[in-house]
């Protein structure tokens, strides 16, 4: 496909970024693309009132060892139409922007100047072939009163653990805003980490530790034609946790010692931004990475999207459940300070009906341990006590409107009424808990007919949980947040059905949850409580 004139005069009247900066490359050779190169489908991220960021990655063969996808030494020219239709009747802008060699021929092309709270199509063209469309939108103007929002939150989607048929139910259901919160890959070596029954599918590979294995990861997810239809569908926000580096990782330390982590997590960062459809903002430097930030949807919902790997303190006392007296020491954070000090300034800014927390790890108590012994998750907000109570306490003082924290990592629905002081019975509610199961991660679980946690006998602020793998779909209008936890029967197999299985509403100015619909699965078993614990702690212990 030649380009025309009239394209190359409109790309350069578009006024589109491109995020790489020109550096020094080796001298381009030349040699048509012999094969379609957009493989791993399209991607839009970050949208703001006039604008998004489009992304792609060209690969000829997502699998290449060397993490560059079959792609020549050389950087690619790559046109982008940005349309008001799905047809592309009204192409609004169009530009091009360069696939770089050094970069794994990714694009970010950084879009301002559109029209706020509109759907918009794009795809991109490169030596004759041409991307499947994907779908976007821009938030609605700040001061609008901007709702209703359908937002969907995901989390933890292990290729080898199952097909990502959530992510394509997910696809069905459009929603406006899709929010990763995280372990979006896994870098395990094949069969390393296994589901009973054995795994499904393999990564391909091994553990993910040089750029060029990260890289060849990414692809290997991105080729996925389920995660592909989610992407395709709406803007996502993303944030990782630790398997887009390495298992429970905390700032400079890794799992298991490793005097090279350094370089390990700058190479996941790099690449983690080349996949993802990310800012200018979020260009790594070396070892650091600028992840945290904030979304606006108009005066409806401001999306305070977290980093808790990067700046934490180590986890007191290993990793797993412990009663540990580090957990407790207000010495200790999660967030580092800078980012705290970000998100309390924010708290006391907002103007947003609803204040949403996008973020990695249980935020709310959950005490393993029905006995007078606390037993804690050393990796999640209750290993880190002090930062919880400042940022609870910092929400409160700032007298937030409806918070609302968002979760991943644990491999389960759950949803909790957050407390100050979970100790004591008689602490009010100030706000709430909604945390996504897996996508694919732990395989394909169980649901529970009690439709709650053995746990929550002893924890009686927690108040739903499921087992089995979904999303949680939410409606958000200036009166209520209604989530609908949604959950797949099997994911072991492809192509199972989408079934809400409970449905929650958070009313304006009443923090806690509302059980409006619980709709248990004809074949739901009830466990024992033993039973249930000891599968929740193998579950997140065991290479969450
Ligand atoms: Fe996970």
């Amino acid at each position: 496909m030649s380009v025309s004139r009239r394209t190359l005069l409109l790309s350069s009247a578009a006024g589109a970024a491109v995020v790489w900066p020109s550096g020094a490359f080796a001298a381009p050779h030349r040699g048509p693309l012999r094969t379609d190169p957009f493989t791993l489908g399209v991607a839009s991220g970050d949208p703001a009132p006039d604008g998004f960021v489009l992304w792609t990655r060209l690969a000829v063969t997502p699998l290449a060892e060397d993490g560059l996808g079959g792609m020549p030494a050389r950087d690619v020219t790559v046109h982008w139409e940005l349309a008001a239709d799905e047809r592309f009747r009204k192409v609004i802008r169009k530009g091009t922007a360069t696939a770089r060699a050094s970069r794994a021929h990714s694009v970010h092309v950084e879009l301002d100047g559109l029209s706020a709270g509109r759907e918009y199509f794009y795809r991109f063209r490169a030596e004759g072939y041409t991307s499947p469309a994907g779908r976007t939108r821009t938030a609605p103007a700040r001061s609008a009163s901007g709702g209703p929002l359908a937002m969907a939150f995901v989390s933890c989607s292990q290729y080898e653990h199952g097909y990502f048929t959530a992510y394509r139910r997910l696809a069905e259901d459009e929603p406006d805003l899709i929010l990763h919160l995280g372990d979006y890959q896994y870098e395990y070596a094949p069969d390393t980490y296994t589901v009973p029954g054995g795994n499904p599918r393999d990564h391909e590979g091994p553990e993910t530790v040089t750029l060029a294995n990260y890289r060849q990861r990414h692809a290997q997810y991105k080729a996925d034609p389920d995660l592909q239809a989610a992407h395709a569908v709406a803007p996502w926000a993303v944030v990782f946790d630790d398997h887009e580096v390495d298992n429970n990782w905390a700032g400079e330390v890794p799992e298991q010692p490793d005097p090279d982590f350094r370089t390990r997590r700058a190479a996941a960062f790099q690449a983690y931004y080349e996949n993802m459809p990310l800012r200018r903002t979020s260009i790594p430097r070396g070892i650091d990475m600028q992840l945290y930030r904030r979304l606006h949807w108009g005066r409806l919902a401001t999306f305070h999207m977290l980093d808790t790997r990067q700046f934490r303190d180590d986890q007191g006392c290993g990793d797993g459940y412990r009663d540990c007296p580090a957990a407790s020491d207000p010495a200790r954070s999660i967030t580092g300070p800078e980012q705290e000090k970000w998100l309390l300034d924010g708290f006391r800014r907002s103007t947003a009906r609803w204040d949403v927390l996008g973020q990695q790890v249980f935020f709310g108590q959950r005490d393993n341990n029905a006995g007078p012994q606390k037993v804690l998750s050393m990796d999640s907000w209750d290993g880190y006590q002090g930062s919880r109570d400042r940022i609870t306490r910092g929400w409160v003082d700032a007298g937030v409107r409806n918070p609302v924290v968002l979760t991943g990592d644990v491999h389960a629905h759950w949803a909790d009424d957050l407390k100050l002081d979970y100790d004591d019975p008689t602490s009010r509610t100030v706000g709430t808990e909604l945390v996504c199961s897996s996508i694919t991660s732990g395989g394909d679980g169980a649901d529970v007919a009690s439709g709650n946690h053995s746990w929550s006998a002893w924890n009686p602020h927690l108040r739903f949980y499921n087992n089995q793998r979904g999303y949680v779909r939410t409606r958000i209008t200036g009166d209520a947040l209604t989530a609908d936890f949604v959950v797949l029967p099997y994911v072991t197999t492809p192509g199972a059905a989408a079934h809400t299985r409970a449905t929650f509403v958070i009313e304006d100015r009443v923090p806690g949850l509302t059980r409006v619909a619980d709709n248990p699965t004809p074949s739901a078993t009830l466990r024992s409580a033993a039973e249930q614990g000891a599968e929740t702690v193998r579950q997140e212990t065991d290479r969450p």
